[in-house]
């Protein structure tokens, strides 16, 4: 049985007062929920405050982001053991706007899902295609090749313990939500690019659906069988939004 992961991505929104805030309240009401996995990946400034805030939760806590480096004169980038200090469990690699936005490509997104777990935390690898490669029928190939440069780094095992977030681009923060049948159709696809090279992995991969995700729209996508979960951007900023999307996936 794969277990089920609901994960905020704070992107860059917070600070301490707000943060606090928004995490006292979602303690609170996750408080004895056991049938899933809750995480928040916040800003690193952040990471001493919130692991301080959810240690004693059942609510884990990581990263946006990690260097493919381990150390050495890469200024302004953060390492995979320095997410250890603060006991990240989880970090993204490859959301659409590093890609878009920091020219991340593929092989830079597969160095990184090796530097962190070689440290140890779970890579939450974002895939996805633009609203122009979908349109031009090509989203099968762009996610293959998104997953196979990691695959050729690090070995089709190593998505034992990794997680895969299903983000169209054109559904992050448009509130045009995949449907839930365009979203299981990639998910099936994604696990049967795993299930050709080892199928035992492909059947316990983990595979997060993320896009516009809401307390709304939660429910229907979760159920479908193949959608293990969510990552989740402006609505983990709202304490009683991001319950009820985790509370979505308990039901
Ligand atoms: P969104 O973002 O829920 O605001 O669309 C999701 C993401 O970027 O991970």
């Amino acid at each position: 049985m794969r277990r089920k992961l609901v994960a905020g991505n704070w992107k860059m929104h917070g600070n301490l007062v707000t943060n606090k805030q928004l995490l006292d309240e979602v303690i609170n009401g996750l408080q004895g929920s056991r049938d899933a996995d809750y995480a928040v990946c916040v800003p690193y400034p952040y990471l001493p405050s919130v692991k301080s805030s959810l240690q004693n939760s059942n609510i884990a806590w990581g990263a946006q982001n990690v260097s493919q480096h381990e150390k050495g004169a890469y200024t302004g980038e953060i390492s995979a053991s320095m997410l250890n200090d603060f006991e990240c469990r989880y970090v993204i690699v490859g959301h659409s706007e590093r890609r878009a936005l920091y020219g991340e490509s593929s092989l830079i997104v597969a160095e990184k899902y090796l530097a962190a777990q070689k440290s140890g935390i779970i890579p939450i690898l974002c895939v996805g295609e633009t609203l122009e490669q979908r349109e031009s029928g090509v989203t099968e190939r762009i996610i293959e090749e998104q997953l196979t440069a990691v695959i050729n780094l690090s070995g089709v095992e190593s998505l034992q313990k990794a997680v895969i977030a299903y983000e169209p681009v054109w559904a992050i923060g448009t509130g045009k939500t995949a449907t839930p049948q365009q979203a299981q159709d990639v998910h099936t696809f994604i696990r049967s690019v795993i299930s050709k090279l080892d199928s035992n992995t492909a059947k316990e991969l983990i595979i997060l659906y993320g896009g516009s995700v809401k307390a709304n729209n939660a429910a229907e996508l979760f159920v479908m069988p193949d959608i293990d979960g969510g990552l989740i951007g402006g609505a983990s900023l709202v304490a009683s939004d991001f319950v009820a999307i985790c509370q979505a996936m308990q039901n």
